[in-house]
């Protein structure tokens, strides 16, 4: 489609907004494809009612039951899952068991909690704000010296990969090089210091477990060469991009790609500088993707009355943006300090009925002027 125009326009979306005016951009793709910004007097936001289904939710998971080593789902379709799982403090001569996804790739977010992870191709490191990319069938124990909490996004139909970065070069957003390896040296001095031995696996296919029972430690590998093992990504290790003049769509903070589904990470960075950029998110309706955001750290100013450990859920299909006050207030914020990530579906997303009891039912007036 060419583009094409009716009354006044800037020539660049997010900026030179009309004094008490609001852009809402309408586009398909994530951000990709054919898209418009539309001027208005007032956001689309500003709803008096929603009676139906498709409304925007909001779940506190700090309430949420989170049963030690078992994964609490979320939500699903065909290509993702989303669940949150606990791990407690792994106590010494405790009997471990490994687990085994056959179901999909895993990618934890830690969202509390230290410690290391056994795996057969060595040792790896997490604490709060560490991603860890677990491959299908990858056998893996965590040892937690920590309760530790994590957001789990497993991915059915495909691999994880890296996100096309370019016209920014392959070492934007973050750098290959910061990938955490596996080291089968600490691995073998671990279970040297502290006994351990791990004989117990437990497999998950087709969303059922099976228990392999071993008269020795499964992780026993003595080397190991090839392309294919787990990794782990840090936070502190993602460098934000960001424009003093404009401001970026989400998608410019893409961590992991899988099919029908991306993974984004929101960092703290300054505020755009520009006196007449937008500067906070832009109202949008991302035609195409069901959003969920999962507030792991800071101070979330976009939106009211949030804290760390929630969860938001905006269905394709309605306007959303930032609270009234949030754009009120942004006159007086240089930069952001939320940390939060967000997995965007193709598909529409199931809502399992395990968050019913710690949704707040009411988020959908958040948007309603007080
Ligand atoms: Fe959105």
């Amino acid at each position: 489609m060419h583009q094409y125009s009716q009354g006044k326009n800037t020539t660049q979306g997010h900026k030179g907004i009309p004094q008490d005016h609001f852009e809402e951009e309408q586009g398909r793709g994530g951000f990709f494809g054919p898209a418009s910004h539309l001027i208005k007097p007032q956001p689309s936001t500003r709803w008096t009612m929603i009676e139906g289904n498709l409304k925007p939710h909001l779940y506190d998971l700090v309430e949420l039951k989170k049963p030690n080593h078992q994964w609490q789902r979320m939500f699903y379709n065909a290509d993702v899952g989303l669940y949150m799982s606990s791990v407690p403090v792994s106590a010494p001569g405790e009997k471990m068991r490994a687990f085994r996804n056959a179901d999909g790739d895993t990618l934890y977010f830690t969202h509390k909690g230290e410690g290391v992870i056994l795996t057969e191709y060595g040792l790896l490191h997490y604490n709060p704000g560490q991603y860890i990319l677990m491959p299908k069938c990858c056998t893996h124990t965590f040892v937690a010296r920590t309760q530790s909490e994590f957001l789990v996004i497993e991915s059915k139909s495909s691999s994880y990969r890296e996100p096309d970065r370019g016209m920014v070069g392959k070492n934007a957003f973050y750098d290959p090089a910061a990938f955490g390896k596996p080291s089968l040296e600490e691995l073998h001095a671990l279970k040297k210091s502290q006994s351990l031995s791990v004989v117990e696996v437990h497999a998950k296919r087709s969303y059922q477990m099976t228990r392999f029972d071993y008269d020795s430690c499964v992780y026993d590998t003595v080397s190991w060469k090839g392309d294919f093992f787990p990794i782990t990504l840090h936070i502190k290790d993602m460098m934000p991009m960001l424009s003093a003049r404009v401001h970026l769509p989400p998608s410019a903070h893409t961590t992991f790609v899988a099919h029908g589904f991306v993974v984004c990470t929101f960092l703290p960075r300054p505020l755009e500088s520009d006196s007449d950029a937008l500067k906070v998110p832009f109202y949008h309706q991302n035609i195409d993707y069901d959003e969920v955001l999962f507030y792991h750290d800071g101070n979330f100013f976009s939106r009211d009355n949030l804290h760390a450990g929630m969860l938001s859920m905006h269905p394709a299909g309605f306007p959303h943006g930032p609270h009234p006050k949030a754009v009120k207030n942004v006159g007086t914020k240089t930069h952001t300090d939320e940390v939060a990530v967000m997995i965007d579906t193709r598909q529409n997303l199931e809502i399992d009925s395990n968050l019913d009891s710690v949704e707040l039912k009411d988020y959908w007036k958040s948007w309603m002027a007080k």
